[in-house]
């Protein structure tokens, strides 16, 4: 399953690390990879869409886990990992904050598309979708009002729902 299919990259071979640091922390803020500096990624609108309508398809579905869970200290010191992907696209979750993480799969999809079949036009131009074919990241879009934020595992702190940053980009073998 491709989901647990973790990719471990970077600075993860450090040896002893018991507290999440992330030496490079990243903005939650949308960056498009369009923008000065960056690298267009050039992903298809089909792929992105698609990867989007996966994820909320999985995290739907009756046995399957509700919430993408980035643990410590597997994700330690800015760890990415591949959330899913469609041909040459790649879908990364990269923790920057310094605590365990779990977000819905609908937060990550909602984050990518703007909500799926009922998002707006403006819903679309506001999340990674927006970014067109260029690509690129922003944090998890978490919606506040969702119950299963007052599980135990969220209002005892054993994970936050802030710190996940979501980045589309291209297979680099594709
Ligand atoms: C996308 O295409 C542009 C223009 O051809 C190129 O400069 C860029 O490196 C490509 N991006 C990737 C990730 O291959």
């Amino acid at each position: 399953m491709m989901l647990s299919n973790k990719l471990l990259l970077g600075a993860l071979a450090l040896a002893s690390q018991t507290a999440a640091i992330c030496f490079a922390p990243e903005p939650t803020k949308r960056i498009c990879y369009d923008e000065a500096g960056a690298t267009p990624q050039n992903l298809t609108l089909q792929e992105i869409t698609y990867v989007a309508g996966y994820l909320r398809y999985y995290g739907s579905q009756k046995g399957n886990p509700q919430f993408y869970t980035m643990n410590l200290p597997d994700a330690d010191n800015c760890a990415e990992w591949q959330v899913t992907t469609k041909g040459s696209t790649w879908v990364m979750a990269k923790l920057v904050g310094d605590q365990a993480a779990s977000v819905t799969f609908d937060d990550i999809a909602n984050t990518i598309d703007g909500g799926g079949a009922t998002a707006t036009d403006e819903d679309k131009a506001a999340a990674l979708l927006g970014c067109n074919t260029a690509g690129g990241q922003m944090g998890v879009v978490v919606d506040a009002e969702d119950p299963r934020y007052q599980q135990p595992q969220f209002t005892d702190g054993t994970y936050t729902n802030q710190g996940i940053i979501i980045k589309l980009v291209r297979n680099p073998g594709a």
